[in-house]
């Protein structure tokens, strides 16, 4: 164990110190991590979140900075005002997809204050906390009043971007009004993708018409429970802010969307079990493939003790049937594909989801083999994008930065 953790906290010091970027804005200076050299540039939202969990354990005043940095371009007016972009392009060049060259047009799943009450952990820095609450605040604040227009307390994606799972097959059908039959190769999804963040922008990003259009329009199970992951934690912060009629309306705030999730989101499956569905468009289709997203509901305390025993049971049975787990689509699917970006292939940042929520639910041993396996995937093939399930194969960008999650989940099991 203590080699292993030498290991991997050489291997993730590493990878995030050379994929570092220095930049600027109004004359300050900023720092973020870039998730892989060349094909991803810019700063992602939550994969800032996940590479500031992870820096914590290395150096705690970077950790700091990318968080700075995250929320640096929120957006500052009209009806999308106090939005965290899912992108930021610090040197432009963000024309080329959205209309403004600083930043993309939506967002992502946002753990911004609970990395920062991670940070704050194990180096405490109120100031920070306090530069980072407004932002963090007008965020949730933004995403009930824009994202939740039907007031069920389960905010809506207008794009697979934004829960970062980008060419999930659940979305297959919510995607069909970009993307044809004849599209289902990988590139044909990823035009559709592309195609959609202009829809979006076309429809000024608003939720309810592109949903009465027929666009993509995702009420998700992981989205929601990382938000409500957030808002317990924003309500950390407001307390340890001194900020106590905030901390209480976040927490009623967290409470409601675990219950809507729960309530929601938790259906009979064909097999006669349970699982865990997203709902979509206008007449709130339940898909589901069977995949991984339905676990990331233990991480935002999203289940009954009941729920929790079920699934973490059909976790179980999903490393079973794969050397390397979790695959986000399991391999009896007709669209599993191994090495096809997150159409069957296991993912470090969902593991570390996972790995987080069995235990907030007491599955401690279920949660120590995922960070096992995770460390195997990191420290035998390198820090990929992802990995395929059955060989451990390492696919997609390299060196990825949010793949140091699992520097994360091993001094969680140290810590015991
Ligand atoms: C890919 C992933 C997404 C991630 C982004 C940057 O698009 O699907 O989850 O945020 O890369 O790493």
């Amino acid at each position: 164990m203590k080699h292993t953790l030498d290991d991997i906290t050489r291997a993730c010091d590493d990878l995030l110190r050379n994929n570092r970027v220095h930049s600027t804005l109004d004359g300050q200076p900023f720092r973020y991590t870039r998730p892989a050299p060349s094909t991803y540039e810019q700063q992602w939202l939550w994969d800032s979140c996940f590479h500031a969990i992870a820096l914590r354990w290395l150096d705690p005043g970077m950790a700091w900075d990318e968080l700075r940095a995250v929320v640096a371009h929120a957006i500052p007016d009209g009806p999308d005002a106090g939005m965290l972009p899912h992108m930021t392009y610090w040197d432009g060049g963000g024309s080329i997809l959205w209309r403004d060259p600083a930043h993309s047009a939506i967002t992502q799943s946002a753990l911004v204050a609970l990395a920062a009450m991670r940070v704050h952990a194990v180096a405490p820095n109120t100031a920070a906390l306090a530069g980072l609450y407004p932002r963090i605040a007008a965020h949730h604040s933004w995403l009930e009043r824009r994202r939740d227009a039907d007031g069920d307390d389960l905010a809506v994606c207008i794009h697979p971007w934004e829960c970062g799972w980008d060419a999930s097959p659940r979305f297959d059908p919510a995607m069909r009004s970009v993307v044809t039959d004849d599209d289902y190769s990988h590139d044909g999804l990823r035009a559709g993708r592309l195609r959609l963040a202009s829809v979006c922008q076309s429809f000024d990003c608003d939720p309810i018409r592109l949903r009465d259009a027929g666009h993509f329009h995702v009420e998700q199970p992981d989205f929601n429970a990382l938000r409500a992951a957030d808002l317990e934690a924003l309500g950390d912060m407001a307390a340890a802010l001194d900020i106590p009629a905030d901390a209480a309306r976040w927490r009623v705030r967290a409470g409601a969307v675990q219950r809507a999730v729960a309530s929601k989101l938790w259906r009979s499956a064909p097999d006669g079990g349970h699982q865990v569905v997203d709902l979509s468009g206008q007449a709130e289709t339940p898909l589901c493939d069977g995949g991984a997203q339905q676990y990331t509901i233990l991480f935002g305390g999203c289940a009954t003790a009941e729920m929790a025993r079920v699934l973490a049971g059909q976790i179980e049975a999903a490393m079973a049937r794969t050397p390397y787990a979790l695959t986000t689509v399991p391999p009896e699917h007709p669209a599993f594909d191994p090495d096809r970006y997150w159409r069957g292939n296991v993912w470090l940042q969902a593991n570390w989801q996972i790995f987080h929520g069995l235990r907030r639910y007491g599955f401690d041993v279920l949660a120590q083999e995922i960070a096992q396996r995770s460390a195997e995937l990191l420290l035998r093939s390198g820090p990929h994008e992802f990995f395929n399930p059955l060989t451990g194969a390492g696919r997609g960008a390299h060196p990825y930065s949010a793949a140091a999650v699992v520097l994360d989940m091993m001094r969680t099991l140290e810590a015991g």
